[in-house]
């Protein structure tokens, strides 16, 4: 299982700490949540705080772009240092495009699905990405709670990748806890976000160390 704690639930009061503490844990990758308040009811940050975790990151950044129109910032976000970019199938009016420059401009491209967006709009991209992100909870804030629904999508997805024998890896977001990433586990998913379970948590580095188990 790939770990990629979401930085939304970090204390930004004490961002390198909470930095080390991902570098130094199991975790594969720092999931970073970009919201621009247009194409989700919220705002979280921009370039500045992004260079400081890049500066900080050990690991691959995982940036998750939920704003409208991303293929403006494909090159600045190339610039920030972004490892895997995840644009939303809503956000984008010519997904194919997108996806081909993100991967000319050097990063992993990945695509990502409201709760309401069928899987099988992939049809004709899913050959193209690394990795299709699942949103199990509407995008825009943590500590949501997870639509089971998810898991039925993972599994129609994970048929999709095997029947056209590729490896993309498939993420999911929004809600992940005790309960819920062994479920994801059992439906396919490979690849967990999570960012209340972890910051809020006792022992966030002994969580993140059990989900790597799942
Ligand atoms: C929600 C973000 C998530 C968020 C998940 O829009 O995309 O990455 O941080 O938070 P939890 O894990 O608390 O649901
Ligand atoms: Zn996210």
């Amino acid at each position: 299982m790939i770990v990629s704690p979401s930085l939304l639930s970090a204390d930004f009061g004490n961002l390198q700490r909470d930095c080390e503490m991902i570098n130094n844990s199991q975790a594969d990758w720092f999931h970073v949540d970009v919201m621009d308040g247009v194409f989700v009811p919220n705002i979280s940050f921009g370039s500045p705080v992004i260079k400081y975790i890049k500066k900080h990151a050990k690991k691959p950044l995982d940036v998750h772009l939920m704003i409208v129109d991303p293929e403006r910032y494909i090159g600045m976000f190339r610039d920030l240092g972004a490892d895997i970019l995840n644009v939303h199938y809503e956000a984008c009016r010519h997904l194919h495009r997108t996806i081909q420059q993100i991967r000319e401009a050097g990063m992993r491209p990945a695509v990502t699905l409201n709760p309401h967006t069928p899987v099988e709009v992939l049809e004709d991209i899913i050959a193209d990405v690394d990795m299709v992100l699942l949103m199990s909870v509407n995008p825009g804030f943590g500590g949501q709670k997870f639509i089971m629904n998810t898991l039925d999508k993972a599994r129609r997805l994970r048929a999709m990748i095997e029947r056209k024998g590729l490896n993309t890896i498939i993420e999911v977001d929004g809600g992940i806890d005790k309960t819920t990433a062994p479920m994801a586990a059992e439906a396919g998913i490979t690849a967990l976000v999570a960012g209340s379970f972890v910051f809020g948590s006792d022992d966030p580095q002994g969580t993140i160390s059990w989900m790597k188990t799942l």
